[in-house]
């Protein structure tokens, strides 16, 4: 064989072999193929490595390193082809009926934020901006400023963590009232929600933080109709048609002051466990903002008036879900969170 003879047929084997590895179908046929090409005793490729040695001593070099380069290139196909049928046909061969299936968690939003956020959308449609402020407040925006006397029995209503002798972790979202009538003139509309703390046993319907979403509307000629009328529509917005009715209460920061009921949700009305055969279910708690409370802020209470309102999106959330125990909603358990993944 001459030098341009054994080249051509190195070259021969190399193409021929690239197809045949290629369409090999099973690891069976790559292995035959493998054996044809680069067996020790009868592949093709060895073969003309043996026979190397009778071409002429200057030819030798180039043609062995050409060779060598050959087989490299058919062992490198044979393994990726090797990879692919083993891909096809291994998890069959591997299948375990048996294991446990790997599970997959799925992030989803919290109830109690998909409430806020629906809130948040329904009174941003009407004009409020959201407005915020700090968890650990100074006592006199918590009850000072919000016309709590220290010694008047409204302050039984909270029972309030204190971190020092002026500053306590807010007991409601109120003073956030004052905090934006200090900053901003009327008009004002806002929406604030937060976190709130209070010194309650933990049980299925208390627990000692929750978040609240407070409600200011400040204006001149702001009147209860107003308030009557603004959350007549959120509850219809949040709830569909829905009946509403308001209770006169009492609040120090609020003059008249009211809370709103809407139909209990479980039963239309009629009356179940759920609302305690009443056929109502109290959402908030509002008011006229009482003039002290505008002179506190330095708001001339001559001028304007407003109205205000506090509710808990954790009992909302509890009442749209039919969630029956408020520890579902701090426990972060995956499997009820991922009930609200949408
Ligand atoms: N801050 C009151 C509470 O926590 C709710 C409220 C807010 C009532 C605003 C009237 C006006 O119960």
């Amino acid at each position: 064989m001459t030098t341009q003879e054994y080249l051509e047929a190195l070259e021969r084997v190399r193409i021929e072999g690239a197809a045949r590895i290629a369409s090999a179908e099973t690891e069976a046929e790559l292995t035959e193929v493998r054996n044809t090409l680069v067996g020790r005793k009868s592949g093709r490729l060895s073969h003309l490595m043996r026979e190397l040695a009778s071409l002429p001593e200057s030819d030798r070099r180039e043609a062995g390193a050409r060779a060598n380069s050959a087989r490299a290139t058919i062992e490198e196909k044979i393994g990726t082809r090797a990879m692919e049928l083993g891909a096809k046909t291994s998890p069959q061969q591997n299948l375990d009926l048996s294991m446990p299936a790997r599970q997959s968690w799925r992030g989803a939003k919290h109830p109690v934020t998909l409430i806020i956020e629906e809130i948040e959308g329904i009174f941003r449609d009407i004009g409020f901006t959201i407005a915020l402020g700090p968890e650990a407040e100074l006592e006199w925006y918590n009850f000072g400023a919000l016309n709590f006397p220290a010694d008047h029995p409204a302050m039984d209503m909270h029972d309030t963590l204190y971190l020092s002798d002026d500053v306590l972790l807010r007991t409601h979202t109120s003073p956030v009232q004052v905090r934006t009538l200090q900053s901003y003139p009327p008009p004002i509309r806002i929406l604030a929600p937060g976190n709130v703390y209070r010194r309650d046993f933990f049980d299925a319907s208390h627990a000692p933080m929750f978040s609240q979403i407070e409600g200011l509307a400040v204006d001149e000629g702001v009147s209860f109709v107003d308030l009557k009328a603004t959350l007549s529509y959120f509850a219809n917005r949040l709830f569909g048609k829905t009946k509403t009715r308001f209770r006169p209460s009492y609040f120090p920061f609020t003059e008249p002051s009211a809370e709103m009921d809407v139909e209990c949700q479980l039963c239309s009305g009629r009356g179940c466990p759920g609302c305690k055969g009443t056929g109502w279910m109290e959402i908030l708690g509002s008011g006229m903002v009482h003039p002290s409370v505008l002179e506190s802020a330095g708001v001339d209470a001559e001028r304007y008036t407003g109205w205000a309102f506090g509710m808990g999106p954790g009992r909302i959330a509890m009442l749209r879900y039919g969630i029956p125990n408020i520890r579902l909603l701090y426990d972060s358990d995956i499997r009820f969170l991922e009930q609200f993944a949408r």
